[in-house]
């Protein structure tokens, strides 16, 4: 092939490249949008406007979550089980959190970012609950943390905002206590637990958290919670009367495999997506119906002219 042949032809199959045939894909620019910060947050529950949550736990769920607006994306730990397999969330490492992290934070532009402090990363004492929570913010650009655990992580998480790190409290139903408490099991249902509850939400929203997530507790408690505290409440399976609801992403797409909680919507079924797209995809190979002609890419004229003058001096030189 001639050189100035091979020029007109090279075109990057990647964003970015060259010939408009090859180009795979582009990303549309979006327009700005006002960004959710710890004080638009207060802001939205002064006003009453419900504030939404999702977890994300890789770049395109966060990306499409960021594009639909919702105000809080949360890098849960919940992916140890949604995306790792795991029966709890007990055994998920920070440097996995990290990873997940750094996915979404690539995805996220509008929400507030928000990672889960893992099992273990601040159970050992305050310093080392520091340095976890500024790897979140440092290596992975979360803008604020999540702790588990109320009045007894006060002092704790005061610590951490001290080394100007926010943090998200969450009481109730905390997953990394499973095991403390014999199971996910509603939490707050006596009048003893209601009064334990109430004042681990005080100890936080005088710590000074940016949000609290209510997992699992009575309707009643979360609204007498969330008329308590300045911070803005956001509830999962704890009834409509809190600042804002929280859902785990792969619930509300059916993609967990397992019957869901009481409170889960399924707003979506990705699970028959997704089989009904890799059947599909695996029986039109099997009856070569993919890739179809207009799906290949092609030789320019000037490169397959010069290829069957190749070819035929080469058939040429056999005869
Ligand atoms: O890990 C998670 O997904 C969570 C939500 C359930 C709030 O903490």
């Amino acid at each position: 092939m001639s050189k100035a042949a091979s020029k007109m032809c090279t075109g990057s199959i990647r964003q970015g490249g060259g010939a408009l045939e090859d180009i795979v894909s582009i990303a549309p620019v979006g327009e700005p949008r006002q960004k959710i910060t710890v004080a638009s947050l207060r802001e939205k529950k002064l006003q009453h406007q419900p504030i939404t949550c999702l977890t994300a736990y890789d770049y395109a769920s966060a990306r499409l979550v960021d594009q639909a607006s919702i105000d809080i994306v949360l890098v849960g730990d919940s992916l140890a089980m949604t995306m790792l397999g795991y029966p709890d969330t007990l055994s998920v490492t920070v440097d996995e959190m990290l990873h997940h992290t750094k996915a979404v934070r690539r995805g996220v532009k509008r929400a507030m970012l928000v990672a889960d402090m893992p099992y273990g990363s601040y159970h050992v004492g305050a310093d080392d609950a520091v340095r976890n929570a500024a790897r979140f913010m440092k290596e992975a650009g979360a803008e604020v943390v999540k702790i588990e655990g109320g009045e007894k992580r006060a002092d704790l998480i005061r610590r951490v905002i001290d080394a100007e790190i926010p943090v998200a409290g969450h009481i109730g139903l905390t997953p990394q206590s499973v095991n403390v408490m014999g199971g996910y099991k509603v939490q707050g249902k006596s009048l003893a637990e209601i009064e334990q509850l109430m004042r681990d939400a005080v100890a936080l929203d005088r710590a000074g958290v940016a949000f609290l997530v209510l997992e699992g507790i009575p309707r009643e408690v979360a609204s007498m919670i969330t008329a308590e505290v300045a911070t803005p409440t956001i509830g999962i399976g704890a009834g409509p009367d809190c600042d804002g609801q929280v859902l785990v992403f792969h619930d509300i797409l059916n993609l967990t495999f397992t019957p869901p909680a009481k409170f889960v919507r399924r707003y979506g079924d990705a699970a028959a997506l997704i089989t009904d797209a890799a059947h599909a995809f695996r029986e039109d190979v099997i009856a070569h119906q993919y890739p179809a002609d207009r799906e290949s890419y092609h030789l320019c004229k000037e490169t397959q002219q010069a290829l069957e003058t190749v070819l035929e001096r080469k058939r040429g030189m056999r005869r």
